[in-house]
């Protein structure tokens, strides 16, 4: 499974990229605003750290238009995937930019016949997002799995790229799952090393170790 990682902010990226976690980045509107950044330089500095995918949103509501903008963003790099929303207007801008050999995430799927769309307009990465359906009492993991089920019924090669990823249960479910990808935030990957059996079993040896006097280095 895939780990991309959900913010324009460069630091953060940067840091797990050191770990070997990051295999691409997702980025949307809201993710721009946090960072600040204008999103043409922010993007370009971001796909200049990662060599995986790197998800740009469109902003537009009609085809034509999004289609302009994803043009536009595809030329900060090669790795570029232009995300566009689950709309009609969407679906045909996926549709445009998939046959002319661009990367396309569809985002904000909440059902699994919108994923069904979505790989039939030629998604490369569908986003189905568990958080905000756990957030309305739903089973945001069901939908990984109905959608995991359909793409393999009919062998869809899109990617299913699970996003609003908020906790680690979320990331070891859809491992499980059999999810191509996550997106979670830093944080969240990052937590993913912690245990207290981890914490209390080197407080442990490093006391114990501290009492044969040695030194390795
Ligand atoms: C996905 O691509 C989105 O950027 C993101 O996962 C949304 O997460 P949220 O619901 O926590 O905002």
């Amino acid at each position: 499974m895939k780990f991309f990682v959900d913010t324009a902010d460069v630091a953060a990226i940067s840091e797990l990229n050191d770990l070997g976690m990051v295999d691409g980045v997702t980025t949307n509107p809201s993710l721009i605003l946090k960072s600040g950044r204008n999103i043409l330089e922010v993007t370009k500095e971001i796909c200049e750290i990662v060599s995986g995918p790197v998800s740009a949103e469109v902003v537009a509501l009609t085809a034509d238009e999004m289609i302009a903008e994803g043009r536009k963003l595809a030329e900060i790099a090669p790795n570029i995937t232009v995300k566009v929303p689950l709309t009609h207007a969407g679906l045909k801008t996926c549709k445009v930019l998939s046959d002319n050999g661009l990367m396309v995430n569809v985002t904000l799927c909440f059902s699994a016949n919108q994923a069904l769309l979505a790989a039939k307009a030629g998604a490369t990465f569908i986003s189905p997002f568990i958080g905000r359906l756990d957030d309305m009492n739903l089973e945001g993991l069901d939908l990984i799995q109905d959608i995991r089920t359909i793409y393999d019924n009919y062998d869809f090669k899109t990617q299913i790229l699970a996003a609003s990823i908020r906790t680690a249960n979320h990331v070891s479910q859809c491992a499980l799952i059999g999810a191509d990808v996550i997106t979670a935030p830093p944080a969240v990957i990052k937590g993913l090393a912690n245990h207290p059996l981890t914490d209390k079993g080197l407080e442990q040896f490093m006391s114990d170790w501290a009492k044969t006097g040695q030194k390795i280095v």
